[in-house]
């Protein structure tokens, strides 16, 4: 596919502001990466008003029964994780990733760095460090050990899809995964069986959680979300997921229209439709939700439990312009404290943190539901090296230095720092496993 520039004709935009440009690529890039900029897209015309960074996030109107968001502090959650992850600092590793895209073969095109021709390599060698606790490298035989006769699902956007290709990059090294089942546009829905430990690892292809009629050619310009209703392409195997990985962001920063209960609650960045913007923040914490609100409704009642995970947002890295070498140039990680979560990172954030609060108080009248927030904000922002920028396709100064290159600075190349959240993840199971055990 060749490089259609959507800035392309574009003269307005050079009277914007620097700030507001910037954002406004942030708030586009997504769709242009996630579409592989199929369809050229249009810059905002109008008034600021329209634009994402004016939104706020209001939680306290956000709240409303039974997902209350009010919680105590002083109560003792029992299956709280023992360690804090979510602070720490990166440091040198020369153990190195656990495969390559050798000993792996479901690393997506577009995240296969190394194969691609990416040069430096430094990026592979840092392990994250918690500053209170001691993170186990990631053991492939002690997570199949402790899934065995499990269904993980990773549910939600092209996030969820690249951690879940990291998991199956690790687990490759220990045990051959067979692919059992895929369907859909770009294999949106696959579905993996472990025969050495009869262990079942799907992923569920839905960039909202609820109910959604994703922009296309053929449909709307913009997304359809019904915040209310669970989208049952995922909601509707419940019944048969043991645990369940939730991981959501990028995607509502597109233009959308929202439903709630049948009528409009309003729309984020909709020049043309004669609706009241609302930003996205608020829509984003009541699709959270609405998902967290079905699993522990239809887990609680079933009996079986469930264990649910919600990623926190990754931030991405862009820099220069983003159809220019460079975008995301750098090749270290920040150091301790040289870069802050802020703004949209850190309230995208706030969001699944809030709600993750919330619905593990409401899943207490219920047995069996543990609910965990996996907070990889902090320790992605500080990977910015991380990412696979012009690598995303194969060589791309093959033929010497080009005046315009896509970059991919949201994803994350694999082997990379992604495969630290599944590190985590197993980190947290194995301890609350030991913990149960003990109680027995
Ligand atoms: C990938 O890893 C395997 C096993 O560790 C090794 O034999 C192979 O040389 C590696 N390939 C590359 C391209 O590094
Ligand atoms: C394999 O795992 C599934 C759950 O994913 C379970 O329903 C099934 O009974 C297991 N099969 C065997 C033979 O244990
Ligand atoms: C837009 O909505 C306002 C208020 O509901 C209404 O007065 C106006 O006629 C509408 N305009 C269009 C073009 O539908």
């Amino acid at each position: 596919m060749g490089v259609i520039s959507p800035l392309k004709g574009q003269s307005h935009t050079h009277s914007l502001t620097k700030k507001f440009l910037s954002y406004v690529l942030y708030a586009l890039l997504p769709i242009a990466l996630f579409r592989l900029y199929c369809h050229p897209f249009p810059l905002p015309q109008s008034t600021t008003d329209q634009l994402p960074h004016n939104n706020r996030l209001i939680l306290t109107t956000s709240s409303s029964p039974p997902l209350s968001l009010s919680f105590s502090k002083e109560k003792e959650i029992a299956y709280e994780t023992p360690c804090d992850y979510t602070n720490g600092r990166w440091v040198h590793d020369k153990m190195g990733p656990l495969y390559n895209g050798t000993t792996c073969d479901t690393i997506k095109d577009g995240q296969n760095c190394i194969s691609h021709g990416r040069p430096d390599l430094g990026y592979l060698y840092w392990r994250w460090q918690p500053s209170q606790c001691k993170l186990s490298r990631f053991d492939p035989n002690t997570f199949l050990n402790l899934f065995s006769n499990k269904h993980l699902a990773f549910v939600g956007d092209s996030m969820a899809r690249n951690q879940l290709e990291s998991l199956l990059c690790m687990l490759a090294a220990a045990s051959n995964a067979n692919l059992v089942y895929k369907d859909g546009e770009d294999n949106k829905f696959r579905r993996w069986h472990f025969a050495s430990h009869n262990i079942t690892i799907s992923v569920y292809w839905s960039p909202f959680l609820v109910r959604g009629v994703e922009k296309s050619n053929i449909g709307p310009d913009h997304n359809e979300l019904y915040v209310n209703t669970v989208d049952e392409r995922w909601g509707a195997d419940l019944d048969h997921i043991d645990m369940i990985v939730l991981s959501i962001g990028h995607w509502f920063l597109h233009p959308a229209v929202y439903y709630e209960g049948g009528s409009i609650l309003g729309c984020h960045y909709c020049p043309r439709l004669n609706h009241t913007e609302i930003g996205f923040y608020d829509v984003m914490s009541k699709a959270i939700k609405t998902a967290l609100k079905t699993i522990i409704e239809r887990k609680g009642a079933n009996g079986n439990g469930v264990d649910v995970f919600l990623t926190t947002f990754s931030p991405s890295h862009f820099e220069g312009e983003w159809d220019k070498a460079g975008a995301c140039p750098k090749t270290k990680p920040y150091k301790e404290g040289e870069k802050m979560l802020e703004g949209m990172d850190a309230d995208m954030r706030a969001i699944g943190v809030e709600e993750m609060e919330a619905a593990k108080i409401y899943a207490k009248q219920f047995g069996g539901l543990r609910l965990e927030i996996l907070d990889v904000s902090k320790l992605s922002l500080m990977r910015p090296d991380g990412h696979p920028g012009p690598y995303m396709y194969p060589f791309p100064f093959a033929n010497g230095a080009q005046q315009h290159v896509q970059n991919d600075c949201v994803h994350w190349c694999l082997p990379g720092p992604i495969d630290t959240w599944n590190q985590i993840l197993l980190e947290v199971i194995r301890k609350r496993s030991m913990q149960s055990r003990r109680e027995e």
